[in-house]
């Protein structure tokens, strides 16, 4: 006789079960926030009026490094100069692919001076560093994940810029048009989770632009509003944990679910500026 009940779940074919995620050790460039407070506005986060609490921005910032130092990865400090308030958010300082550092150009006369600080640290540590011609902002920008680099523009970087990026690094560059002055630079718009996947904010982006991004990956974890709110896709990954802000509570959970460990830090005080976990953090890829 049969059994009136059948156990549906045992005859199911099995969910394939998604590649295990696998953490790399990384290289970090960091700058503490000493100099830190908000007397300019270049994005719609930044409000002049509004006081800054500095020793509570260190306070975050040190969390963050020592984040990344439990971890196991190696996070490298550069001076942070007097009179350059925004030198904390070294994303945007340089791009370094293969041990090539393509040096920073900054669209507003506040942050120009950023670039030769970074300049200068990387030919100290005996880097090859190329200046740019064109105004690129950086990792603000430039996200390379896997073999190629995924480029933004719209709001800091010229989009000539890209194919400087293309031929210093020798990598296929993708361009992307961003459209949303909250979502200035690209890295508050996608988050690199590993070589082949992203998160991603697509109404920050041109129809075509989203397009190129789903057709490149189909799989992207899609961040909804509350998310972007918190700048929450300014992550920091290492292939398996994701340095993100604390207030990014639902693109955690995304995460959680497909097989990646949150490692969640609060910033608020930096977001004063218009950054998160990523802007404060340059990858040096030797
Ligand atoms: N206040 C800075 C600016 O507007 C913030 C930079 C944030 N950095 C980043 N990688 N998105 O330039």
């Amino acid at each position: 006789t049969l059994p009136t009940v059948i156990n549906v779940t045992s005859v199911l074919p099995r969910p394939v079960a998604a590649a295990e995620p696998v953490a790399r050790p990384r290289h970090y460039l960091m700058c503490r926030p000493e100099h830190f407070e908000v007397r300019y506005a270049i994005n719609p986060w930044m409000r002049p009026g509004r006081p800054v609490d500095r020793e509570r921005a260190l306070a975050q910032w040190e969390a963050l490094r020592q984040a990344y130092l439990d971890l196991g990865h190696r996070v490298d400090l550069i001076d942070p100069v007097p009179g350059l308030p925004d030198m904390v958010y070294a994303a945007n300082g340089a791009t370094v692919v293969d041990g090539t550092v393509l040096g920073a150009r900054f669209r507003h006369p506040q942050r120009q001076a950023e670039a030769a600080a970074h300049r200068d640290w990387f030919a100290a540590a005996g880097f090859p560093v190329v200046e740019p011609e064109f105004v690129n902002e950086g990792e603000g920008d430039l996200l390379v994940v896997g073999d190629v680099v995924l480029a933004g523009h719209g709001f800091r970087t010229d989009p000539r810029a890209h194919a400087e990026a293309a031929a210093v690094f020798g990598r296929e560059v993708v361009p992307l048009e961003l459209v949303d002055p909250c979502f200035y630079h690209l890295d508050t718009a996608v988050a690199v989770l590993d070589d082949a996947h992203i998160a991603w904010l697509p109404a920050a982006f041109t129809p075509a632009s989203q397009e190129v991004l789903r057709a490149r990956f189909p799989e992207g974890i899609v961040a909804g509003p509350a998310d972007a709110a918190v700048l929450g896709l300014n992550a920091v990954s290492d292939g398996r944990h994701v340095v993100l802000p604390a207030q990014a509570t639902g693109l955690a959970a995304a995460l959680r679910e497909r097989g990646y460990t949150p490692v969640p830090v609060d910033l608020s005080e930096l977001l004063n500026g218009g950054g998160g976990p990523k802007c404060c953090t340059l990858e040096v890829r030797s």
